[in-house]
């Protein structure tokens, strides 16, 4: 069900984040580029949505033919999770889990130390996924978000 993305997934991918307020907004075009080689490395995962699933056509993200997606990038020798979109209507099935369980694994197969990332401070389905994922809350940077203006939490997950 989670496999690595492709270019032909950006449409879904972006669908999917546009419907989604909470996630880091990119334009199309970004999204592309992660596939470009040459630049920082990626990992992109999305997760599929099983054939004729029970979605609800009419909410938000529901007509996607993904259900998630991740975004981690390789800063040598750390990794950063950029960006973890589950949709709506898939919410509390343990997909976010299944999507950072896989970036985890994928990431214990380099030799990078930690995955970091951080996250709104008012984010609570994120913070306690990312908590119950064994992320540790290791600081704050105040007022890093604008529009509302908000301090991020920064998270670490051991890959040691
Ligand atoms: C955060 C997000 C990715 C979680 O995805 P998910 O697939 O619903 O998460 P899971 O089902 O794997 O949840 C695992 C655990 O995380 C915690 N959790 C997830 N959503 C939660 C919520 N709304 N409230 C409280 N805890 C929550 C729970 O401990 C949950 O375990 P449980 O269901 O057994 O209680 C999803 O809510 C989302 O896409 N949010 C919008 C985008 C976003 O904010 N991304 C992160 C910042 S970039």
């Amino acid at each position: 069900m989670i496999r690595l993305a492709t270019p032909a997934d950006v449409p879904s991918i972006v669908q999917l984040e546009r419907a989604c307020v909470s996630a880091a907004h990119w334009t199309e075009q970004q999204y592309r580029r992660l596939f470009e080689s040459g630049g920082t490395e990626r990992i992109v995962l999305v997760a599929d949505a099983p054939f004729h699933s029970a979605r609800d056509e009419n909410a938000p993200g529901s007509s996607c033919d993904i259900l998630g997606f991740l975004v981690a990038r390789h800063l040598t020798p750390e990794w950063e999770l950029e960006n973890l979109v589950v949709a709506p209507t898939a919410r509390r099935q343990g997909l976010g889990m299944k999507l950072l369980h896989a970036l985890v694994a994928m990431a214990r197969e380099t030799t990078s130390h930690s995955v970091f990332l951080e996250v709104r401070e008012s984010n609570a389905a994120a913070r306690s996924l990312y908590e119950k994922t064994d992320f540790a809350q290791t600081g704050r940077r105040k007022a890093y978000y604008k529009d509302p203006a908000e301090d991020a939490l920064l998270y670490r997950f051991s890959l040691e």
